[in-house]
């Protein structure tokens, strides 16, 4: 239901030569790699947007621009060193658990504070738990009450929303584009996207079994079947999403409160079998999901990727949906400054869909 843009990660990669797939050693793909030895190849662009984005600095700052594996620059070396004096204090001093990264000191800027600003700022407040905390079972079932209740969202057995977005183009989708999305959906986990700008289309989906993107210039790709993108894609493809979140986790625990755009929420970890833990963030007062939080890991540091779900309204049949997504950075593999925002303009459920619409399309000649 709450389907993320699986979109964005691989729109931009059919521009670039190194594919989602390619999990080759980075040495074998790129020119020259010194440090980051071992490193699969589909993990440097996202750990070179975490540093960017760590030291607050453009690709420029360390790299001659269309010549990335020249080692002109004095800042590139210097990141290498820094990178090996990282790895070195986790090593040492945290069993190899990587809890210093680049952004642990850096924050934002090229070069780390070292004496505290004065005055000194007050400590934020923090959340007041209540106890007891309620059980995960709790949460999911007060959430999916809020929707609806599982007997109407089970009458739902498809829905075509039609929304706005930006579709991020070129390097780190640092370009939005504006774009008008159709999605389509049909159970148990059929979906179609298709965007269309002004002078291009796109589209993504998930047949049934696997998920696929055809890009701007026609080619078709699927994530590695197993991987983290496709299995966060198999998870989002499921029309009732919110009623199959226990299935979807190996494990969920009730961690504690936090606040969310101004709301107190209960935040729920749960732990899929292959991939990254997530966090989900259920308003305390309407049991509604406000946030979904997950991150991909890369030799740096995590690379954070957080979608925000606002404004639930009802469709035609009775069952609340958000109306406003905002996804920062603009997809789970982007530059982190990007963002991107879907706004449903209209929703319909129990719309009749063939299921010929769902097949994975063959590449364009
Ligand atoms: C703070 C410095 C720094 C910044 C900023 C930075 N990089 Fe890098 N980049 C490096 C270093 C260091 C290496 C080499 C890593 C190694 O030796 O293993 C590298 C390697 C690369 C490579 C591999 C080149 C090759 O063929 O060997 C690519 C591609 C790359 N960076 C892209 C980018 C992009 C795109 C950005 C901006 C989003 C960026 N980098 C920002 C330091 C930086
Ligand atoms: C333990 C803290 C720490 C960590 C971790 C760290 N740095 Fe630094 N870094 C520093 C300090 C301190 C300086 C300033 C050194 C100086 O002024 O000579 C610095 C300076 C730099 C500079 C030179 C900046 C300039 O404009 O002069 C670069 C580039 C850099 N770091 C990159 C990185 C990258 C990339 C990472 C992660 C792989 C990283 N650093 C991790 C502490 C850290």
């Amino acid at each position: 239901m709450f389907r993320l843009p699986a979109i964005a990660a691989s729109l931009l990669l059919a521009t670039i030569a190194v594919s989602a797939q390619d999990a080759r050693p980075a040495e074998e793909v790129y020119k020259n790699i010194r440090v980051l030895k071992g490193v699969p190849a589909n993990q440097i662009l996202e750990s070179m947007h975490f540093i960017k984005a760590a030291l607050g600095v453009e690709c420029e700052h360390c790299h001659v621009p269309m010549h990335m594996d020249s080692d002109e620059k004095p800042m590139k070396l210097k990141a290498r060193a820094m990178y090996q004096m990282m790895n070195e204090i986790n090593r040492a001093s945290f069993g190899g658990r990587q809890l210093v990264t680049c952004y642990t000191c850096h924050k934002g800027h090229t070069t780390p504070e070292d004496l505290p600003a004065m005055p000194i700022p007050a400590a934020e407040a923090p959340v007041e738990t209540k106890a007891p905390l309620p059980t995960v079972d709790q949460i999911l079932a007060k959430y999916v009450a809020a929707l609806g209740g599982e007997q109407a969202m089970r009458t739902v057995t498809s829905r075509v929303i039609t929304a706005t977005q930006d579709i991020p183009t070129g390097p780190g989708g640092s370009i939005p584009v504006p774009a008008k999305l159709e999605r389509s959906q049909k159970v148990p986990n059929l979906v179609l996207d298709l965007y269309a700008a002004e002078k291009f289309t796109v589209a993504d989906g998930f047949d049934g079994t696997a998920a696929w993107t055809k890009a701007q210039n026609g080619t078709v790709t699927s994530p590695a079947p197993g991987g983290v993108d496709a299995e966060r894609a198999r998870r989002a493809a499921s029309l009732y999403e919110p009623l199959t979140l226990k299935e979807q986790y190996q494990t969920m625990r009730v961690d504690g409160m936090a606040r969310v755009n101004g709301h107190d929420a209960y935040l729920v970890i749960g732990a899929p079998a292959t991939g990254t833990p997530e966090r989900l963030y259920f308003d305390e007062q309407t049991g509604l999901l406000l946030r979904k939080w997950s991150y991909v890991e890369t030799a740096p540091g995590r690379v954070p990727f957080q979608v925000d779900f606002e404004d639930y309204r009802n469709t035609n049949s009775g069952v609340k949906i958000p109306f406003t997504i905002r996804m920062a950075p603009a997809g789970p593999r982007m530059e982190l400054q990007t963002t991107s925002t879907l706004r449903v303009t209209n929703v319909k459920d129990n719309v009749p869909l063939d299921d010929g619409k769902f097949v994975k399309p063959s590449p364009a000649r």
